[in-house]
């Protein structure tokens, strides 16, 4: 049985208070599915998080990090420093990065090899933007960016690293992937990944499904068979919504 997760994308969202009160909110809340719980808040507040949710059913995770182990890299964090405050997972390759930060597959690579190497987990983001959606060339795209960031790992890297779809076009713009359209992506994901590594990597990954994930569609997405769960953003900031998509499962 492959695990079902519910991971929260704070994004660039909440200060210290905001963020003690979030979680003071979702501390009130009872989980009621099988489904492990991760929340991301910003740099800033890891560590007051991670010391708030010590001992609870939710996990902090990181938004990102760099791929060197330190040096001469302003306003950057590595491995060992997410590691050291007790952060033992770490999104990667969101299309904010991406887009924003020009964050390549062959940079992306570099990180995941770092972060596997100093032992963490990996939340490794991929999804395809409007435009090869609507050509038809969403697969080749997806493929192409799980191919270059992942295919130079061994097989046992695998047991370290969830996946999650965002296509771009959902992220944040309330136009969610029907859950036909996130079952058929998920399932082309693990049909790439069975026929260069088997069915054990393809079979035991965890496949999230990102974008515009609501209280309202979310039990629908995760319904189907190839969906793990979901990453969560804006709904992410109401512990209210964010239980609700918990307890979808
Ligand atoms: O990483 C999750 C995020 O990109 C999805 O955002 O606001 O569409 O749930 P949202």
């Amino acid at each position: 049985m492959r695990k079902q997760i519910v991971a929260g994308n704070w994004k660039m969202n909440n200060d210290l208070a905001q963020t003690e009160a979030l979680i003071s909110d979702l501390k009130k809340y009872t989980k009621l599915s099988d489904a492990a719980i991760m929340v991301a808040p910003t740099f800033t507040n890891l560590w007051h998080a991670y010391q708030s949710l010590k001992g609870t059913n939710i996990e902090v995770i990181a938004q990102n990090m760099h791929f060197a182990k330190n040096g001469a890299y302003t306003g950057e964090i590595s491995a060992s420093m997410l590691k050291s405050i007790g952060v033992e997972t770490v999104i990667l390759g969101h299309s904010e990065r991406r887009e924003y930060f020009n964050e390549t597959d062959e940079l992306l690579a570099k990180k995941v090899d770092a972060a596997l190497e100093s032992g963490m987990k990996v939340i490794f983001c991929f999804g395809e933007v409007l435009a090869d959606r609507k050509s038809g060339n969403h697969e080749k795209v997806v493929e192409s960016q799980i191919k270059n960031a992942l295919f130079h790992l061994q097989a046992s890297s695998f047991f370290n690293i969830i996946l999650a779809y965002e296509p771009v076009w959902a992220i944040g713009t309330g136009e969610t992937a029907s859950p036909e359209q996130a079952q058929d992506m998920h399932s082309f994901i693990r049909k790439t990944l069975s026929n260069k590594y088997g069915s054990d990597v393809a079979e035991g990954i965890s496949i999230l499904y990102g974008g515009s994930v609501k209280p309202n569609n979310a039990q629908e997405i995760f319904s189907k068979p190839d969906v793990d769960g979901g990453l969560i953003g804006g709904a992410a900031l109401s512990a209210d919504d964010f239980f609700a998509i918990v307890n979808a499962f």
